[in-house]
């Protein structure tokens, strides 16, 4: 069993902020996600979990225990830090069993546990084989086969599936995710793929510029996201966010022709989160605009993608804002068509515009 927890956690390196103080529990069990562009410290993060990195302040907890300062091998957790490249010249067989006999189990101890992480992974039929002579993914399947025969308290990844192409990432994933719901060792992801995080994810820790924006699970941070970087890195394309001026109960876009009313449940919260300015920022996902002729909201056809099952509008709603509306695979329209639309009601969010932070509507019971 494993529970991670970091109290104020924070690394600079010289005086450059490589992680700001982080605060962060992972439950035993738990499948936590760190995503953030490239350089935001999720790899630093991860590296003070293991001990491979110290901390500049702040305390680390496993199980309880304070281990800030101990080092990683001594910090009564087995974690499995990495998939480390598999060796070339011995059988896949062999490459599992290493790290048993590297603990001198008995044979009979390693024969079980072999045999559990082989069917476990489907990889019975590869066991005879040198990894050279594998595909890419059973390459990996075999990496991960030689992590959880170890049978870690605690998996922590970083990026391991960044080398692989598109549809074999999506296999992986789906894998890992799996073995992770059989095997229930408290895991921390580290990744830069939005998708990934959303689709492997018990709970995602957005991270950007050293420092988390947001932690929930991820609905949470898909739909009700804390502030303007999470609404827009999260999705692909991410929110819709359009610039206008909150006045009498209503928000005016710029362009003449884009006025929209706003519920009553969120007049008071914008009015609380406005404090007198008139500058909002509305938002929306791609599947909450509804196309209707009738529509508050209008613009111009920018560009039209199919997708096969759907297709996303480019809209041009002024000179500078394009949004985009995912509608039915049959909808298609001439670039240069004024469309008008709407957003869902329940789906709407709003964020002020000064401090980039998500406007919090009252849940009503
Ligand atoms: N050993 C180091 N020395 C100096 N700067 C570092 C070192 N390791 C990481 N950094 C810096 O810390 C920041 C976070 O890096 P990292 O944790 O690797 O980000 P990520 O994994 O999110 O891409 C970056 O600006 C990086 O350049
Ligand atoms: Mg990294």
């Amino acid at each position: 069993m494993a529970t991670i927890e970091l109290r104020q956690v924070e690394k600079k390196f010289g005086d450059q902020y490589a992680v700001k103080p982080m605060d962060l529990t992972i439950h035993d069990g738990e499948f936590v996600v760190l995503l953030g562009p490239s350089g935001c410290g999720k790899t630093t993060t991860l590296r003070m979990i293991s001990g491979l990195e110290a901390v500049t302040t702040g305390h680390i907890l496993l199980n309880g225990r304070d281990v800030t300062w101990r080092h990683p091998s001594d910090r009564d957790i087995a974690f499995v830090f990495q998939f480390y490249a598999l060796y070339p010249h011995i059988t896949v067989r062999e490459n599992i069993a290493f790290p048993l006999q590297a603990q001198h189990e008995s044979n009979e101890t390693i024969q079980k546990r072999l045999d559990e992480v082989v069917d476990l992974l489907k990889i019975r039929h590869l066991l005879t084989t040198r990894p050279g002579k594998l595909s890419g993914g059973d390459q990996q399947r075999v990496a991960l086969a030689r992590a959880l025969v170890r049978r870690p308290a605690a998996f922590l990844m970083d990026e391991p599936l960044g080398a692989l192409d598109a549809d074999l990432r999506e296999t992986m994933r789906a894998e890992i995710k799996r073995l992770h719901i059989a095997q229930h060792a408290t895991t921390v992801y580290v990744t830069h793929d939005q998708i990934e995080a959303m689709a492997m994810g018990d709970r995602i820790v957005v991270m950007s510029a050293a420092e988390v924006q947001q932690v929930g699970a991820p609905a949470e941070v898909y739909y009700n996201p804390a502030n303007l970087f999470v609404a827009n890195f999260i999705g692909s394309p991410g929110m819709n966010l359009l610039k206008g001026r909150y006045a009498d109960g209503a928000v005016h876009m710029k362009g003449a022709a884009s006025t929209y009313p706003v519920s009553a449940a969120w007049r008071k919260p914008l009015a609380e989160a406005l404090t007198g300015q008139e500058e909002v920022v509305m938002g929306f996902r791609p599947e909450s605009g509804l196309l209707n002729p009738q529509g508050a909201l209008a613009g111009e056809v920018y560009a039209v993608d199919m997708h096969g099952g759907y297709t996303l509008l480019h809209i041009n709603t002024n000179e500078s804002d394009i949004i985009h509306i995912r509608s039915d695979r049959q909808t298609t329209y001439p670039i240069g068509a004024q469309i008008r639309f709407d957003v869902d009601p329940q789906m709407v969010r709003f964020f002020n515009s000064k401090t980039a932070k998500a406007v919090r509507r009252e849940v009503s019971a």
